[in-house]
């Protein structure tokens, strides 16, 4: 998806998809310990300066960030979201669908670079975004 909006920062790439891995591995765990099948949803919302990952689920248990002991063998997914992302946090859903949606946050670049990047890559990346207009870019799942 980065690549059809013409997003190419350095790093970017490899740091949002750890941090998708992440989030949704937690709401795909969080989901098997409910009474019936549950659906996990993934958005991707850019402005070309932030990109925000969202991944929601119908799991009531809120994430809970604690620093792994050097000798624990899991707990540092939050950790690695935490280290990758400027900030991250959850909230509760307001859709019957979803309890929940955990977020992050990932720096794509500065907003100067925003505003001087390609029109044509601008314009191709604002059709696919469907119905979040011109200059948001967002794709769900
Ligand atoms: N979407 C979620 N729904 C419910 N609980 C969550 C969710 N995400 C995280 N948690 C809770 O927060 C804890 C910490 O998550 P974190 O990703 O840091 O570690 P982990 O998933 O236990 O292990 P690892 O990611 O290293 O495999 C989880 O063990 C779980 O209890
Ligand atoms: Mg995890």
């Amino acid at each position: 998806v980065l690549a059809e909006w013409g997003i190419t920062a350095p790093g970017l790439l490899g740091d949002a998809l750890l941090v998708v891995t992440e989030l949704v591995s937690n709401a795909v765990v969080a989901s098997r310990g409910l009474p019936e099948p549950a659906e996990v949803r993934v958005w991707l919302c850019c402005d070309r300066v932030r990109l925000l990952v969202a991944v929601g689920d119908r799991s009531l248990a809120p994430p809970v960030y604690v620093a792994p002991s050097d000798e624990a063998l899991s707990g540092r997914g939050l950790q690695v979201v935490d280290t990758l992302s400027s900030g991250w946090a959850w909230f509760p859903a307001t859709t019957p669908e979803l309890a929940k949606i955990v977020w992050a946050e990932l720096y794509v670049g500065p907003p100067a670079a925003a505003a001087n990047g390609p029109a044509r890559s601008r314009e191709n990346a604002a059709s696919a975004a469907g119905p979040a207009g011109p200059g948001q870019l967002a794709r769900g799942v």
